[in-house]
């Protein structure tokens, strides 16, 4: 399949300031402090230096004080020139608000607010499918389940919302990536049976990709593709075997460090 002509701009910020300095996920328990800066930094350079094959890598200066910045994909949902911007469930990223929506004013978006009392992570909660021309949007720990009348209005587009139940799995786009071609990675065990039933009717059963539960552990389904290339912390030979199958290269970066925080490749990087 040949590769989209215009290349995609993605958002990322430096690690300058990251670190897990405290608990709003269980990845994070017990990891408080433990995120070695030098080799973030290295794995997050490396990522950058892969993304930028395929697409031009846009900054956010980072700040100090707030450690999860990095984690762009939850800045909001950017389309067509408008963004819903984030609004955090947790106070330790509230302070995130007013920078990425300073980012996206200064670049020009016009900034959509999610409805009052309603709280929206962004693209880490909104996939969009370009085969089937739709948005899946996750619910259940991060975002509201009152928002997919609301997104689907402001973004035009059919949304297909999910119920994550596993709380590893906090954000959709750490169990679920939609890929070019209509192929679908995904971690089946995170989602409630009507979401499953829900995917297995839209998505027909040779386009669809489980995972299983080691494998999701290693944020495989946290991945960003560009054309066919498929960028992740890392993927078994199981899995690489059958994304080869489907003509996709995978590329794995190791992204250990940012694991400790709850995020990986998808989570740091953000499709504008
Ligand atoms: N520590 C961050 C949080 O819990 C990680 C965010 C990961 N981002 C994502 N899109 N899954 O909010």
């Amino acid at each position: 399949m040949p590769e989209t002509p215009c290349r995609k701009k993605i958002l990322m910020c430096p690690p300058d300031f990251f670190g897990v300095d405290y608990v709003i996920n269980p990845w994070m328990e017990g990891q408080r402090g433990l995120a070695d800066a030098a080799e973030a930094r290295g794995q997050w350079l490396d990522l950058k230096a892969r993304v930028e094959r395929h697409a031009d890598v846009l900054l956010l200066t980072p700040r100090p004080g707030l450690p999860d910045l990095v984690f762009t994909a939850n800045a909001g949902l950017a389309s067509g020139g408008n963004v819903v911007i984030s609004r955090f469930r947790y106070p330790e990223r509230r302070g995130e608000e007013p920078l990425f929506r300073d980012w996206f004013e200064t670049h020009g978006y016009r900034v959509i607010d999610p409805p009052a009392g309603l709280f929206f992570e962004g693209a880490g909660d909104a996939l969009y499918d370009a085969a089937r021309e739709l948005f899946w949007v996750g619910r259940g720990f991060r975002s509201d389940a009152e928002l997919a009348p609301f997104l689907e209005k402001a973004l035009d587009t059919r949304v297909v919302p999910l119920r994550l139940t596993d709380p590893r799995f906090y954000h959709l786009d750490t169990c679920f990536c939609p890929l070019p071609g209509g192929f679908l990675l995904y971690f089946p065990e995170a989602f409630d049976s009507a979401s499953r039933a829900t995917i297995e009717a839209i998505v027909a059963d040779d386009k669809r990709i489980p995972v299983n539960g080691a494998e999701a552990e290693d944020f495989c389904c946290n991945a960003v593709a560009l054309g066919q290339a498929v960028i992740l912390n890392a993927a078994m030979p199981r899995l690489r075997d059958r994304l080869a199958q489907a003509a996709f290269v995978v590329e794995p970066t190791p992204l250990t460090q940012f694991m400790k925080a709850g995020g990986a490749a998808k989570c740091l990087t953000l499709e504008l």
